[in-house]
């Protein structure tokens, strides 16, 4: 029986030297990957309840979609700088390798919502710590933070303290 790492494909100097790239397209081309992935991911939520599952652009979509709609949940996108049409909330933050501005719909969350967040990785944890700050500008509350895969040497779960953090996957 292949446990889930056995589907994540490890490349090497991706996209830049001395980035150890955990590639996701190996688990989703693999039909008992995608279906491991998204059943051990909806687990961590077994004992969380909450009104919104929000995804971050673009792989947080591919994975928290899924499980928003197996939970009967409401999907809310949490996008890269420009591309939702209505009034957005927005913050800059800083990736493994380089920097980004992610935005939400401002009535993407109700005053008082129970939100978690999903993605397929942790690295820095700066997507999340910014989503996380979006999420309550816009007046929710982040009762957890869920991923597929952990990059526990860059320390993001620091970064994200204050949180409930999740993961399926854990690399040193
Ligand atoms: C990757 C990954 C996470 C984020 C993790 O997304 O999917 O969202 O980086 O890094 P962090 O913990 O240091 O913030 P990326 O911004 O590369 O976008 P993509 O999903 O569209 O490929
Ligand atoms: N996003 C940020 N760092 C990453 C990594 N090492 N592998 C895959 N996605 C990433």
């Amino acid at each position: 029986m292949k446990k889930m790492e056995d589907y994540v494909r490890s490349i090497p100097d991706f996209p830049e030297p001395g980035i150890i790239f955990r590639d996701v397209t190996s688990v989703l081309q693999d039909a008992d990957g995608l279906h491991m992935a998204i059943d051990k991911m909806q687990e961590l939520l077994a004992d969380t309840e909450f009104d919104v599952l929000a995804g971050a652009e673009s792989r947080g979509f591919i994975f928290g979609m899924p499980i928003a709609y197996n939970l009967h949940k409401p999907f809310v996108l949490v996008r890269k700088k420009g591309k939702l049409p209505c009034e957005t909330v927005e913050k800059e933050y800083d990736l493994e390798y380089g920097k980004a501005t992610i935005e939400m719909h401002k009535d993407a969350i109700k005053p008082g919502q129970k939100v978690v967040l999903v993605d397929d990785l942790i690295a820095t944890g700066g997507t999340m710590e910014a989503a996380a700050k979006l999420v309550e500008e816009l007046g929710g509350e982040v009762v957890k933070i869920i991923f597929l895969m952990e990059l526990a040497g860059l320390k993001g779960r620091e970064r994200l303290k204050e949180y409930d953090v999740e993961s399926v996957i854990c690399y040193e």
